[in-house]
């Protein structure tokens, strides 16, 4: 008896645990906003493991166990579609969506009256997901619209995929049968961190998202399907036993309130409205998390949509405003040699100017060496350009089919382009490296990145300062910045006095920053800004970094060992211990945050009441108030005769009258610093 209630117990906490798992899956995957720690989720579904070792018996299909089967997928099925799966017409331009809806209003009166709805249109790959009695049961690719390849245990392993709808507990009652479509895909931020991991281990890297997406959904071994970041959005029911929603709006309220993923909508209530709307997302495609090749422009009323009918697989209710293409072909003029800040040398191609999505593009990288090599890319040769995103155009590569046998072969340099010095070639890397530690163009890189807004953000220092300096022989690393004279940058080009206080402020005003800036502007390959920013909340300063040992830093969060050693072997060198010494005694000398309330400040705001007002240049708003609370002062929001100070941004409210009509003292954000820090 006592037995049977045991077990009884046990089965309930199973029950218990995949519901709180699913939620949990949900919570990451859809929402995009875990309630739990990665720990702590780990924890509940090792528990759940142990049960369903032990109880093989009571595994149901929708438990999170079950996304990634046991043995490789036989050769994928023929899996019918219940109604077409349809494609959409294309308009390139706001004539060809006018023109679009001229033909359907002439066809049909009630076009006049309709509302839309816009939705990105997401360049990936179409799935189609069966549910029966809620339980996700086969899911297939488009194939011909009519038959598509089956790829369920793939899909399995998609976390926002619901296994089983509704998800959430009081959700609608799923129909008995209910077909959704959508699209599966790499987010861009997944993709390029797959990359790097590929890139670290010293894999193969893949070149776009979307085909990443369609190779890793047709994979016979869903175990390597589980090990790419796929997710998805449904826009799309094709079929249900139950009664349809009337309009497009309804459809994704639906399928949200089942727990699915849905495509992210515009409303309009007419179509100048959704021509607006589709150029807005066009200007704003940068910004998608993902890639999309177009607007979706799709009619309301899904009855009116229907009975306007299709013309061969493209609904008339609907049409794909495409964005101007992202991957162009010119030629190419040149091959040209940039040295990095870490002394890797990056070939560019230098083009026939081209406009490349509403940007004219003239370069564009050509990753490294061994990639011209690898492309077969030669000077003369007409090439594919892509550009997409924040990230640089790249060379896909040459059009063979075009060559004419004038193209010439490209010869890699043997010396710096820079600095005229031997090039070194690492075993095991692709890169090719200007070892000098010396070299010009290294340092000038090397000063661009450390001044940079990411890093110690020095305003007004740019890349042609830079330059001056570095050809004027009056910087020889970055810690010379700091000892920098009038003098010095009134010998420059273009410098008066002004222009040079003005920069020798703002130079000063940088030696505030933090710990995880200064770590990363000192340029460590493969310490970026996260990384910096993990690297500083386990050591107090520079100091203590110095001294960390490999064992010490794989063991932080998000470091490989190939960072680690990169950072063992920068503290090694001796001109980086000769640049630590110089910013230490310049000042430069970051304690971490964690551990800066221990450190003692002078109290020079002591007592004061400081007021801000207007934009600051360099600065948050958070960093300057730490900087004045660290020093002993108050920031008030208002200013009156007892204020001590008000710091002036850019376009300052009302407050300067005030300040001014009142005789308080004035100062810009640099002259805060300088006081600040004396
Ligand atoms: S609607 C009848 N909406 O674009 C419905 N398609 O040819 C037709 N796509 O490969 C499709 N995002 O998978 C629609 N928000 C979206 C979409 C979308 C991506 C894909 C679709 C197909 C192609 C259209």
């Amino acid at each position: 008896m006592e037995n049977t209630q045991n077990l009884e117990e046990v089965h309930q906490r199973l029950e218990e645990l995949r519901d709180e798992i699913n939620f949990h899956i949900y919570r990451y995957h859809v929402l995009d906003s875990p309630v739990i720690s990665d720990y702590e989720y780990d924890r509940l579904l090792t528990e759940l493991n142990q049960i369903e070792a032990e109880h093989p018996e009571w595994i149901k299909p929708d438990s999170p166990t079950q996304r990634v089967g046991p043995k490789p997928a036989e050769k994928f099925v023929k899996v019918q579609h219940p109604a077409p799966i349809l494609s959409l017409a294309n308009a390139f331009d706001t004539e060809d969506v006018q023109a679009w809806y001229n033909r359907i209003l002439k066809l049909d009166d009630r076009v006049a009256q309709a509302d839309f709805v816009i939705q990105p249109k997401i360049d990936g790959l179409t799935v189609v997901l069966h549910y029966q009695d809620g339980y996700f049961v086969q899911g297939a690719t488009r194939g011909d619209g009519i038959v598509g390849e089956g790829i369920t245990s793939n899909l399995k392993t998609i976390r926002s995929l619901p296994l089983k709808v509704p998800v959430l507990a009081g959700g609608p009652t799923p129909p008995t049968r209910l077909v959704v479509r959508g699209e599966a895909f790499i987010s861009i931020k997944e993709f390029e961190a797959l990359n790097r991991r590929l890139e670290e281990a010293g894999e193969k890297t893949y070149l776009n998202p979307r085909n990443t997406a369609a190779g890793s959904l047709r994979q016979l071994d869903p175990s390597l399907t589980a090990t790419r970041p796929l997710t998805m959005l449904i826009y799309q029911i094709v079929d249900s036993t139950s009664p349809m929603p009337a309009s497009e709006l309804d459809t994704l309220a639906y399928l949200r309130d089942l727990g699915f993923p849905v495509v992210e909508d515009i409303y309009c209530q007419d179509i100048e409205a959704a021509i607006e709307a589709s150029e807005a997302l066009t200007r704003r495609r940068d910004n998608l998390t993902y890639e999309a090749d177009g607007a979706v422009i799709k009619i309301n009323d899904i009855m009116l949509a229907v009975e306007l009918g299709v013309v061969g697989k493209d609904p008339r209710g609907s049409i794909a405003f495409k964005f101007p293409a992202l991957e162009v072909t010119t030629e190419l003029l040149d091959i040209g040699v940039n040295v990095g800040r870490t002394g890797v040398l990056t070939p560019f191609a230098i083009l026939e100017p081209v406009n490349i999505g509403g940007v004219i593009v003239k370069q564009a990288t050509l990753h490294n060496l061994d990639y011209i090599a690898d492309k077969d890319i030669r000077i003369g040769d007409r090439v594919a350009v892509k550009r997409a995103g924040d990230v640089i155009p790249y060379v896909i590569g040459p059009i063979k089919d075009l060559r004419s046998g004038d193209e010439r072969i490209f010869e890699p340099p043997h010396l710096c382009p820079s600095c005229d010095q031997p090039i070194e070639h690492f075993e095991g890397e692709v890169a090719y490296y200007c070892v000098n530690a010396s070299c010009p163009a290294q340092l000038i890189r090397n000063l661009e990145h450390f001044v940079s807004r990411g890093a110690m953000d020095i305003v007004g220092l740019g890349i042609k300062i830079v330059q001056q300096l570095v050809m004027g022989d009056l910087v020889h690393d970055v810690a010379d910045l700091y000892t920098l004279h009038r003098d010095d940058l009134l010998s420059l080009e273009g410098f008066a006095e002004k222009k040079a206080d003005n920069l020798l402020r703002s130079i000063n005003a940088s030696k505030i920053r933090s710990l995880a800036r200064l770590i990363n502007a000192l340029g460590i390959r493969g310490v970026g800004e996260v990384m910096a920013g993990d690297i500083a909340m386990a050591y107090i300063d520079l100091d203590s970094l110095s001294r960390a040992k490999f064992e010490d830093l794989i063991a932080l969060e998000g470091i490989g060992p190939n960072i680690a050693q990169a950072v063992v072997d920068w503290f090694e060198q001796p001109a980086n211990q000769q640049v630590l010494a110089k910013l230490h005694k310049a000042g430069v000398w970051p304690i971490a945050e964690s551990v800066s309330s221990e450190i003692e400040i002078p109290q020079i705001f002591n007592g004061m009441t400081i007021v801000l007002t207007g934009t600051l240049e360099g600065f948050s708003r958070q960093e300057i108030k730490k900087f004045i609370e660290d020093r002993g002062g108050k920031v008030s929001s208002s200013v009156s005769r007892k204020t001590s100070y008000l710091v002036l941004g850019e376009s300052p409210g009302s407050k300067l009258n005030k300040a001014q009509s009142l005789g308080v003292p004035i100062l810009d954000e640099k002259e805060l610093i300088v006081l600040g820090s004396e």
